[in-house]
């Protein structure tokens, strides 16, 4: 992992959790503040805590990411621009009309114009335009930081020169380096086209996972209380990566809900070879004839189910489809088999193209 990208090693993760936690206590405070209104009123507080996840891993990536404040959880805070960009690009399918989806289908009628896609073409320039500025103030401060550092001497740029621990400013220096090969630097466009991969790819997984983390909680009221007394024996309200790492009850219970839920429940890769995948079990098709492997030719998509994996009996166990952080007491044999990126489950996907953000999303 860590030769796939520095910016998301164990090192940039502990720099990070600071912001994780303060966010995780604004957004308890937001809640507790809601529920005593609603015990004022008729005693029951009912929220949307899609919603406010939702808002909290966006201020989490936009400040980890980029060291941009969204301040999607400041409800009095008016919404910024970016933030609007966002949720025209992530809910767009949502919001599309008739002709949206016709145009779908007709792609010559690509040039007559929608309110959807006007404010989609808006939220990418919105976007873009952000994403210059960002990225302009990170490389000054890359340079200002080596100038004052060597003042008066040729600049050199080390991987150490600025402060920013933001993704995007790891990035930037990285790339910056001075003993980087030539061929290895991104340019500006490769480098910004990050700004959208990292806010879809690193924000409603998060949320999801944790909304589904609260549900099966509140499910399994012996689970809950097992957990809340591990973590009300942490003395801090401000918990290090560490700190966080060593809860043992609580890693089971995460690791669970990646396995139970996978908020991706599944992807897609298209062969680049034509190929042989070896079977464990013989299977027959349609015309009867039985086989051992399954041929794959170069272009072929091939179908990654991802839930299906990390909730099926003949790995698992009869009780699959339970949800049990018990289990990771003891797991069984056969899941070591799965070639998953983190905690012996596809959750994250697996190889070359895994996610990279998955020790960032599991201590976050
Ligand atoms: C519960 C949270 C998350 C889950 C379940 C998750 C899951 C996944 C999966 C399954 C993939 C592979 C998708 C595919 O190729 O088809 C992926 C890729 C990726 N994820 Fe995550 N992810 C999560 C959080 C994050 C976070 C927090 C970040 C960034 C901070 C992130 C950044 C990425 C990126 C950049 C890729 C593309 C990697 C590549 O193609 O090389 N993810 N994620």
């Amino acid at each position: 992992m860590g030769s796939k990208s520095p910016a998301f090693g164990p090192t940039q993760v502990h720099a990070l959790t600071e912001i994780f936690v303060q966010k995780s206590c604004q957004l308890r405070d937001i809640w507790n503040a809601e529920i005593a209104q609603a015990e004022l009123t008729n005693g029951k507080a009912k929220m949307d805590v899609l919603l406010w996840l939702n808002k909290a891993t966006l201020d989490v990536i936009g400040l980890a990411g980029f060291n941009y404040a969204f301040n999607a959880l400041n409800a009095d805070g008016e919404e910024n621009e970016l933030n609007v960009a966002v949720r025209t690009m992530v809910g767009g399918g949502n919001n599309r009309g008739f002709f949206d989806i016709i145009r779908v289908f007709v792609p010559w009628l690509g040039f007559i114009q929608t309110k959807q896609s006007r404010a989609a073409a808006d939220a990418q320039k919105s976007m873009s335009r952000i994403g210059h500025q960002l990225l302009a103030e990170k490389k000054a401060a890359v340079l200002a930081a080596a100038e004052s550092k060597k003042a008066g001497e040729m600049v050199e740029i080390g991987r150490t020169d600025i402060e920013g621990r933001d993704l995007m400013s790891l990035l930037v220096k990285a790339n910056m380096a001075t003993d980087l090969a030539e061929n290895m630097r991104m340019d500006d466009n490769d480098v910004l086209a990050q700004v959208p991969t990292f806010l879809i790819a690193g924000h409603e997984t998060t949320s999801t996972a944790v909304t589904w983390a609260l549900l099966a909680l509140a499910n399994h009221p012996i689970v809950q209380t097992k957990l809340r007394k591990e973590l009300l024996s942490v003395d801090t309200d401000a918990p290090d990566m560490e700190g966080l790492s060593a809860l043992s009850y609580l890693d089971a219970v995460v690791r669970e809900v990646m396995r139970h839920f996978s908020p991706v429940p599944n992807t897609i890769r298209i062969a680049n070879t034509d190929d042989i995948i070896p079977m464990d079990v013989e299977w027959t098709d349609r015309k009867g004839v039985k086989h051992r492997d399954i041929q794959v030719s170069k272009g072929d998509s091939v179908f990654i189910p991802i839930l299906a994996v990390n909730r099926s009996k003949d790995l698992w166990g009869e009780d699959a489809r339970e949800f049990n952080p018990e289990w990771w007491q003891n797991p069984p044999d056969t899941i070591h088999a799965i070639p998953g990126i983190w905690g012996n489950s596809l959750a994250f996907s697996g190889g070359s193209r895994a996610c990279i953000g998955y020790h960032f999303s599991v201590i976050e």
